[in-house]
This record gives C-alpha cells, sequence and structure tokens, in this order.
C-alpha cells in the first residue's frame, strides 16, 4: 500500500483517497478543491483587505477577499468537470454548471469565512459540503463528504466522505500529506466557544453557560468558525455555540455553506451538532440563506445543552 521508505504519514491526499477507495470524481473534486486553497492563500497574503464594494445576499459588505475566493473556487468547481450546480455565501442563487445530475456533484461553499479577520492576521478557512446529483435543498445527512480548509500558521485541510475524519497539512511543496485519520471527539469537553453576545441569551442557553464557566471550561473563541471548531475536532473535546438570541432567533450561521459540513464533520468524528432543539442534519433547507441555532461538539455537552433549552427555553 504505501511506499517502502515512506511512512503512512507521508501520503498525499489523492493517494490516500485512491487507497480509500473512493469514487474516482469525488476524489477528482475533492483534489480540485485542495488545489484552490493554494490560490486562496496566495490571495490572503498578497490581496486587497478593502471593500469590494458590493454586498452578499445577507447584506453584508463584501470583502474583496470574499469575492477574489469565491471566483478562485468556482473556477475550479467548473475546471472538475465533476460538478452539476454550485452555490456560495457570496452569491445569490444556486449556478447551474452541468444538466448532467446522475454522475455529478453539487456542491455549496463558503469561500473564505471568517474573512473580517484576514486584517488582524487571525484564522480563516473555506467550508465545502458535497453532495450526489443536483440537488443542494437536502438535508445535511445526505451529504456525501464535507471538508474544509484553514489557513492558519499551518494550511491544514480535514474531510471525512462518510468513513471517518482525517487531517491533512500543506509542506513545503504545497502539497497535502496525512497527518492523522479517524480523528474522535471524546464524550465530554473542557473547552466551550460561546459566539453571539451573552446579554441576549436564552435563559436555556445561559444556563448552559453558567454550568460550563462552573464546572471549570476554558473559553476558547476567535470569531472564525473553522479554527473555532478545527480546536474542538483536533484537540478532541468541547464545545462551539452561536445560539439563538432574544434578536435573532435562528442564530448567525448559515445552514448550507457552515452548520450542515461542520455538523457531518463532527457528528463523523462522535460529536454531535443540534439547534438546541433539533439534529442540524436532519434540517432540510427551504431557501439558500437558511440560518440556525447552533451547538456543536462533544455529545454529552450537546445533550445538556438540549436539555437546558427543552427546559428553559
Ligand atoms: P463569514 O466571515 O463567512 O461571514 O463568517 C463569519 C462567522 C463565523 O466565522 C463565526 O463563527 C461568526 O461569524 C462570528 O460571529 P461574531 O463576530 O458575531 O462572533
Ligand atoms: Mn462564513
Ligand atoms: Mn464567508
Amino acid at each position: 500500500m504505501t511506499e517502502p521508505g515512506k511512512t503512512k504519514f507521508q501520503i498525499d491526499l489523492r493517494r490516500y483517497l485512491r487507497e480509500r477507495n473512493e469514487n474516482r470524481d469525488l476524489t477528482r473534486l475533492i483534489c480540485e478543491l485542495a488545489e484552490a486553497s493554494k490560490y486562496v492563500i496566495n490571495s490572503i497574503r498578497t490581496g486587497d483587505l478593502g471593500v469590494a464594494g458590493t454586498s452578499n445576499l445577507y447584506g453584508e459588505q463584501q470583502l474583496a477577499l470574499d469575492v477574489l475566493s469565491d471566483r478562485i473556487i468556482r473556477k475550479r468547481l467548473i475546471h472538475s468537470g465533476v460538478v452539476a450546480n454550485m452555490v456560495s455565501e457570496e452569491t445569490a442563487d444556486i449556478i447551474p454548471v452541468s444538466p448532467d445530475c446522475e454522475e455529478k456533484y453539487s456542491v455549496a461553499f463558503d469561500p473564505l469565512d471568517g474573512s473580517s479577520l484576514v486584517d488582524v492576521n487571525l484564522a480563516v478557512g473555506t467550508i465545502i459540503s458535497i453532495y450526489k446529483g443536483c440537488e443542494l435543498f437536502q438535508a445535511g445527512r445526505n451529504q456525501v463528504a464535507a471538508m474544509y480548509i484553514l489557513y492558519g500558521p499551518r494550511t491544514t485541510m480535514v474531510y471525512s466522505t462518510g468513513n471517518g475524519v482525517h487531517e491533512f497539512a500543506m509542506n513545503q511543496l504545497m502539497e497535502y500529506t496525512l497527518v492523522q485519520e479517524n480523528i474522535q471527539v471524546e464524550p465530554r469537553g473542557s473547552i466551550y466557544s460561546p459566539g453571539g453576545q451573552r446579554n441576549k441569551y436564552s435563559p436555556g442557553t445561559e444556563k448552559f453557560v453558567r454550568n460550563l464557566e462552573e464546572s471549570g471550561a476554558k473559553l476558547r473563541y476567535s470569531g472564525g468558525f473553522v479554527p473555532d471548531i478545527n480546536q474542538i475536532l483536533i484537540k478532541g473535546r468541547g464545545v462551539f455555540l452561536y445560539p439563538h438570541l432574544q434578536d435573532a432567533p435562528n442564530g448567525k450561521l448559515r445552514l448550507l455553506f457552515e452548520l450542515n459540513p461542520m455538523a457531518f464533520l463532527m457528528e463523523q468524528a462522535g460529536g454531535a451538532a443540534s439547534t438546541g432543539r433539533q439534529r442540524i442534519l436532519d434540517i432540510v433547507p427551504g431557501s439558500i440563506d437558511d440560518r440556525a441555532p447552533v451547538f456543536i461538539g462533544c455529545r454529552e455537552e450537546v445533550a445538556r445543552a438540549e436539555e437546558y433549552i427543552a427546559a428553559e427555553g
């Protein structure tokens, strides 16, 4: 399986996918997205940090980097030749690429999550959600793959095709080589990542967070969904929340581009992801810009959040 003299952990992404007999077209898609990340890295390091002068579907001001990253990834998806439809956090509509639903994949992606953190030099990421066929409005449990690329002190990529969660790091040749496979999170954690404003939490969420603090959990919140989730996956413990708020009953994070892919990865790693009332991956999206509250991480923490919210809202 692995070349003599090469340890398993020098194996590159394409070989790893091939050796696990992943579908050839899905392998091609995942490798194209990994390739796209090289150009995104370059745009982060050297690109214009200013505003693009446009805004996205959510009325959020788009940064030049959002638009540039979006364009880079769209081009690679089209170039892959295996995409039917694609939709991005930065575009208002689904973009048809090929009518050939049977053999191709549809992709929802957040090209640069946390982009407003680049100018203060904090870690940001790309989040990808992949379905078989043309339908993007289906429950997240039907994803065939999910992945993210984290542009931090190191560039790492984490993916799952439903057979475990595996981490790769970009080497000096800008190739992704395996760091660890079959990542698992523990049942309970010791870090918490509380998004949103505490004074707008519901009584159930407030009680959940107070319980975490009283149990000695450490607060770790960067404001970037990808590094905050990556920390829980790689350390193997913790819970992230961006809950329902008094003035935002659906929280902030987007179901298609942020919550479904991360929920898929977290469940594959033995964790859980809930709105506080239902499993994220069971929600059937009604529209591109659907948002949902989220509690994601160690399954006992998520279960406790659901308990408090059931009792106190
Ligand atoms: P994006 O930059 O793609 O709009 O996403 C930002 C998100 C996510 O990265 C993070 O968890 C959340 O915004 C942080 O929100 P607050 O700044 O309200 O904490
Ligand atoms: Mn985002
Ligand atoms: Mn974004």
